[in-house]
This record gives C-alpha cells, sequence and structure tokens, in this order.
C-alpha cells in the first residue's frame, strides 16, 4: 500500500463524521447511520484502491450498502480488505452524547478476518501487557498481569466494559479482584484503544461486543504496539451457519492478532463524530465550515497522526446530501 493512502483514509472518515454530525441529538439513529454509510461509500469510491469490505455493515442481502464483499474504491490501486463502522455509536450519536466515532481499517488483500456481522469476545490491552494476557485465563490473573506490566497496583487499574446483562460476571469479577470498572453505554472501538493510551487511565477492555469493532480496534491496537484477543460469539445455529458461509467451521477458535490483522502494514483511521476522550466531535463553525479531529495509524512506520480539518460544506454537498445542515 502506497503511504498516500493513509490520508485518502482520513477522507473518508471525516465525510463520514460531517454526514452523521447533521443527525446529532436527532433521536433518528438509522438516518445518521445511513448518512455516515452513503458519505463513506462515495468517498471510498474516489480513492485509488481495489478494495473489498471483509467485515462491517453486513452480509449483502442484510445491508444496502458496505455489505460484505462489497467492491470499493477507483479499481486503480493495491487490492486490500477494508472493515468499516461508519457510525460507531449509532445510539450515542441519536442522543448527543459523547465518543461516537467513524472509523475504517484496511490492511492488503488478505490480511484482515473475513466474517459477519455479529457478536465477538474481546479483551483488549495495551504495548506494555501485549504479548502477556490470554483470552481464556481467570480475569483475577489477567488482572494481577496486566497492573504488574503497567507498574500499578491492581486497585489502580481501571477495566472498561460496556454496560450490559451479558456482562455482570465480568463486572463481579472485575470488583472482587479489587479493581475499578468503567461501565459505557456504547462504543468499545474506542474503549479498546483506550488500553493503549496510558492518559486515559484504562488498562483493560474485555466483554462481546460487535465483531466488526473487533478487528478495527485490532487494526489500531497492532499500529499502537498493543494486543487483542477475540473469539467469535455465535447466539444460534444462524449465526453459525453464516460463519460456515464464510470458511469459518469452527467459531470457537480463539482469534489472535496475526487471525485478526496480518501482515506487515495496515491503516486504522477514525475521525470524532461527538466529543469523546479519543477525538474532539465534528464542530460546526458557521457560514458553512466545519472542523472535525481525525486519528489516522499505519503499521509499517508507526505514524500516529491527529489531523484537525476545517472543511466548506458546500464543496462536499454531493457527499453529505440528505444530511439535515444541507440545504
Ligand atoms: P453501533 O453503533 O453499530 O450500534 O455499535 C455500538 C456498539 O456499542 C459497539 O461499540 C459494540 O461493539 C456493540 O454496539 C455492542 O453491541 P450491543 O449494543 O448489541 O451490545
Amino acid at each position: 500500500m502506497d503511504r498516500e493512502l493513509t490520508l485518502e483514509v482520513v477522507r473518508v472518515t471525516e465525510v463520514a463524521a460531517l454526514a452523521a454530525a447533521g443527525w446529532m441529538g436527532r433521536g433518528k439513529k438509522n438516518e445518521a447511520d445511513g448518512a455516515a454509510t452513503n458519505a463513506m461509500r462515495a468517498m471510498f469510491d474516489t480513492i485509488a484502491i481495489n478494495g473489498t469490505v471483509v467485515i462491517g455493515e453486513g452480509e449483502m442481502d442484510e445491508a444496502p450498502m458496505l455489505y460484505i464483499g462489497e467492491k470499493l474504491g477507483n479499481s486503480s490501486g493495491p487490492e486490500v480488505d477494508v472493515a468499516v463502522d461508519p457510525l460507531e455509536g449509532t445510539n450515542i450519536l441519536a442522543q448527543g452524547l459523547p465518543n461516537a466515532l467513524a472509523v475504517v481499517a484496511i490492511a492488503d488483500r488478505g490480511n484482515l478476518l473475513n466474517a459477519p456481522d455479529m457478536y465477538m469476545e474481546k479483551i483488549a490491552v495495551g504495548p506494555r501487557a501485549a504479548g502477556k494476557i490470554h483470552i481464556d485465563d481467570p480475569l483475577e490473573k489477567t488482572l494481577e498481569i496486566v497492573a504488574k506490566a503497567n507498574n500499578k497496583r491492581i486497585s489502580e487499574c481501571t477495566v472498561m466494559v460496556l454496560d450490559r446483562e451479558r456482562h455482570q460476571p465480568i463486572i463481579d469479577a472485575v470488583r472482587r479482584a479489587g479493581a475499578r470498572v468503567r461501565l459505557i453505554g456504547d462504543g468499545d472501538v474506542g474503549s479498546a484503544i483506550y488500553t493503549a493510551i496510558p492518559d486515559t487511565g484504562v488498562d483493560l477492555c474485555v466483554g462481546i461486543g460487535g465483531a466488526p469493532e473487533g478487528v478495527i480496534a485490532a487494526v489500531a491496537l497492532k499500529c499502537l504496539g498493543g494486543e487483542m484477543q477475540a473469539r467469535l460469539w455465535p447466539e444460534d445455529d444462524e449465526d453459525r451457519a453464516r460463519c460456515a458461509q464464510m470458511g469459518i467451521t469452527d467459531c470457537s477458535k480463539i482469534l489472535f492478532m496475526d487471525d485478526l490483522v496480518k501482515g506487515d502494514d495496515a491503516i486504522f483511521a477514525a475521525t470524532g463524530v461527538t466529543d469523546g476522550e479519543l477525538l474532539k466531535g465534528v464542530r460546526m463553525l458557521g457560514g458553512d465550515l466545519a472542523e472535525t479531529h481525525s486519528l489516522v495509524m499505519r503499521y509499517k512506520n508507526k505514524t500516529i497522526r491527529w489531523i484537525k480539518a476545517i472543511h466548506n460544506l458546500s464543496c462536499k454537498a454531493d457527499l453529505i446530501a440528505g444530511t439535515p445542515y444541507i440545504k
């Protein structure tokens, strides 16, 4: 992949964030997701890649756009796998709450996990604990390892968990071990990344969330030197059949970093939609101007870029058509 691609990929998340932000706080999560998806799709087609969505909005018959197997790009560039989440945190955006993001990851063809849009069990840590944990270790043991690696007492460690009933055993185990739980309503791409950014104070992210979010977060963690381990979490036979259709016969297999994202190159990009700990959200500046804040990273050269951009929305009207702030 050419290094220029890194900046091209940010354009994709920027435009998705701009489109979604028009729907912020309007209580309409489907419209917001649709706007982000349309914008992301349209921008992808201006980029010099031969892309294939390998994990994202769903299978072909259930997602109108950015479905698994969909071809992206202007067909003039390298063959790449694409993992998409045009709006990570549809509910939080609809309610105007913090931490909604537009996110994308790409890697050379065949290097990202190809799986249905279903649940995945995940555990994520930052660089200091990478290589030392195992998804099947009891949480008490993992916390000892993570605390030691991060040079903290267990009582000082913070574990981020999606606030879901299914996570009660995890929450109880963390508390029993003496660590602190930070519950979040949505958005486990962000929480996995926080483990690799020391000033967030998050040491461990654990629980069951979306598989696309897992693959995208794994790419981010690969760039940051962290680690994710995962396992698909089929809810029923239908999920198992969907996996089988994609060639996954053993859903119970542990997915290590090399199963989630292989190879010596991968790019991750995220743009804030609403304000969050990782990124500021889209700011409407008046006079058709809007400001975005993005994070883009490439594994090959390990560069981490924080990009602030000012956009003139009138020049992007075709990409974000239908969003409430475009006439
Ligand atoms: P969406 O924006 O696609 O709804 O995802 C938000 C999210 O919280 C993800 O971050 C997480 O992986 C997943 O939903 C968890 O799923 P569920 O809400 O069904 O528990």
